[in-house]
């Protein structure tokens, strides 16, 4: 049986969280990573414009026979699912509908937050997919637009990194929220100072974590996971590898090996 690869993509390096709980649950399947260098951020663009991007990335997925594309980017998850199933040939798995079942599940209080970027938090993607799983549920976002670059300049344990969070997460503790979504992939790389200002009766759900959960569960189902291959990683960024690649060493645990560049549409 042919082997093939399960295709991850995000908007940039943030998916490479998604991809350390993939390899950790999947440790067998070849894995594709795109990473859109060149149009990052997504978060604060249009719904028009991160579906083009991501149905562009798609396509080139596709052309390298990928079995399954798994949307590691939460913003194009909640802008462009819809439009990217429609046109694939291939099963897509987004991060927000694991992350709101999780949620669902795990608050006590029917209070729930979510943290994401501006295009996540405008669409409303992950509140609609909780009433979906828990009708009732009390649920306030909040867009946290600093947290991206603060990750992608290795600032996680710094002190400013800490005050920001403070800010943004008064109006959660306000809220009395007992479950927050990290509804953007770079906000697993915060989950220690965010749960330090939150305390620890918050419990926090981890968009990696639970997306890596449903690909393995929907791989399962469909046994695709018979065709797996032996944990082989393939990356491509659209602009800067070199960047890339350094950036990378501190999200992703293991080695990268070499960053492809691939433009698309250039
Ligand atoms: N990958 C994006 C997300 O998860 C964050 C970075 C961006 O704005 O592109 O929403």
């Amino acid at each position: 049986m042919k082997k093939q690869a399960i295709g991850v993509f995000d908007s940039g390096l943030g998916g490479l969280t998604i991809l350390n709980a993939l390899r950790r649950a999947l440790p067998h399947e070849d894995l594709i990573y795109f990473g859109d260098t060149a149009n990052v951020p997504y978060g604060s663009k249009s719904k028009q414009t991160v579906t083009r991007f991501s149905l562009d990335i798609a396509r080139f997925l596709e052309s390298q026979g990928v079995k399954m594309i798994v949307v590691a980017c939460n913003t194009a998850s909640a802008l462009a699912l819809t439009e990217l199933r429609k046109q694939c040939r291939v099963p897509v798995l987004g991060v927000i509908e694991p992350g709101a079942t999780k949620a669902a599940q795990t608050t006590r209080n029917g209070r729930v937050a979510v943290l994401g970027t501006e295009g996540t938090v405008k669409s409303k993607a992950y509140p609609k997919a909780i009433l979906k799983k828990r009708p009732h549920t009390h649920i306030i976002q909040q867009a946290c637009p600093l947290f991206v670059p603060l990750v992608e300049e290795n600032w996680a344990k710094k002190s400013a990194t800490r005050l920001i969070a403070q800010v943004y997460l008064a109006p959660v503790q306000k809220s009395q929220a007992d479950t927050v979504i990290l509804g953007c992939t770079h906000y697993p790389v915060l989950k220690k100072v965010i749960a330090d200002v939150l305390g620890k009766q918050v419990k926090l759900v981890d968009s990696a974590e639970t997306l890596a959960g449903a690909a393995t569960e929907f791989l399962k189902q469909h046994h695709q996971n018979e065709t797996a291959g032996r944990g082989k990683l393939t990356v491509y960024a659209s602009d800067d590898p070199a960047r890339f690649k350094r950036l990378a060493a501190c999200l992703l645990a293991g080695k990268i090996g070499t960053v492809h560049l691939k433009k698309l549409n250039a």
